[in-house]
């Protein structure tokens, strides 16, 4: 039996995220799934100066993170006393961020002395398609795609994880930001790159497709954002800013890049170890063209593939309160001192 489906005595589990630019609140009750979450975004507050501002970041999770786990109970009728346990992004992740997650959590369960656990974020993401398929078997191989991170992660058991490739400059979610604002789209330009290019033509302005048959499961996109710059310098930047048709072409273009590079990557992981399970997590895997690649890759090469609701790619307190309820099943406890981890490498 799956270890979300065991029965027990009803544990009801917080989940706080305050890992980046989102202020994330979840319940997941064990057994049963997740029972609520709320999420407050500070992406137009950033927006203005073009990428996350630490300080400011921090300080809008102090003022939004109290409000909204009031509101989650609030809405859900639910006490603070049939909390079970609360998790917490520890790390890794901005400092500050992180420390007004960490101390909410820590101080929450000192008065209500519930267990305290520190999530790792990457854990929570790449556990993340639990939340909408509780019979992922393992091992799986799983491609965490995010705006900070780019890896291929050998997954054999809960908490043991292998990192079999990693990006050696930008991570992709980055490189889509990066593209993003070349072509004049607001911080981040991710989504709206991906939007950008459901219109373009991925043929008219061929881009390298960086590492595709280097032996090995890295990454590299900095080349790629580079390659973009150029040849937006090339076509002339004032003409391509007012051109949609050619915004939509380069973003399209990019785009087909970075899916192909990423795509034959997974399919080179499931073959090292003849695994036939894979999962897509983080940001990057919302992009409908990723999906779409490594479903018809998983149709011919014949290996299933598990990704998070689309709501849940990106950060969110679900998927902290899903590692935590799967946490308390091995028996965690937390304690105080408590403290963060900015640094956190997944394999430790
Ligand atoms: O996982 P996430 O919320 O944050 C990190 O932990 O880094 O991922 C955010 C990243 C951003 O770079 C954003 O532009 C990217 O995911 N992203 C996308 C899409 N939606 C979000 N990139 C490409 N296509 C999308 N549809
Ligand atoms: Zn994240």
């Amino acid at each position: 039996m799956h270890l979300l489906n065991i029965k027990m005595k009803q544990t009801l589990v917080l989940g706080i995220e305050t890992s980046c630019d989102e202020t994330g609140v979840a319940l997941y009750e064990l057994g049963k799934g997740l029972k609520a979450h709320k999420l407050y975004s500070q992406i137009k507050m950033h927006a203005e100066y073009g990428g996350v501002v630490p300080e400011l970041a921090s300080r809008d999770h102090v003022r939004k993170l109290i409000p909204l786990i009031r509101e989650l109970f609030n809405e859900n009728k639910l006490s603070l006393d049939a909390i079970s346990a609360i998790a917490y992004t520890k790390g890794p992740g901005l400092s500050g961020a992180l420390l007004v997650g960490t101390t909410v959590a820590n101080t929450l369960g000192y008065a209500l002395r519930t267990p305290v656990i520190g999530i790792h974020h990457l854990e929570a993401h790449l556990l993340s398609p639990l939340l909408s398929n509780p019979e992922i078997i393992f091992p799986f191989i799983a491609l965490l795609v995010s705006g900070g991170h780019t890896q291929i992660i050998r997954v054999d058991q809960i908490g043991n994880y292998k990192i079999l490739g990693d990006t050696r400059d930008d991570a992709a979610g980055e490189a889509f930001d990066k593209t993003g604002k070349i072509l004049g789209l607001p911080y981040p330009g991710g989504a709206l790159l991906s939007q950008l290019a459901t219109h373009g033509d991925a043929t008219k302005y061929p881009l390298p497709k960086p590492m595709l048959n280097s032996g090995d499961l890295d990454f590299s996109f900095s080349g790629l954002k580079t390659a973009v710059a150029q040849l937006v310098r090339k076509l002339d930047v004032e003409v391509v800013l007012r051109s949609d048709v050619m915004k939509a072409d380069i973003a399209a273009s990019f785009q087909e890049s970075v899916t192909d590079v990423l795509t034959a990557k997974c399919c080179a992981a499931l073959r090292v170890d003849d695994f036939s399970s894979l999962v897509v997590a983080g940001g990057v895997g919302a992009n409908t063209e990723l999906r779409r690649k490594i479903n018809q890759a998983s149709k011919k090469v014949g290996f299933r593939v598990y990704y998070p609701p689309i709501e849940f790619c990106t950060d969110n307190g679900a998927m902290v309160a899903l590692v935590g309820a799967l946490r308390v099943t091995e028996g965690a406890s937390g304690a105080l001192p408590f403290n963060i981890r900015p640094r956190w490498p997944l394999n430790t």
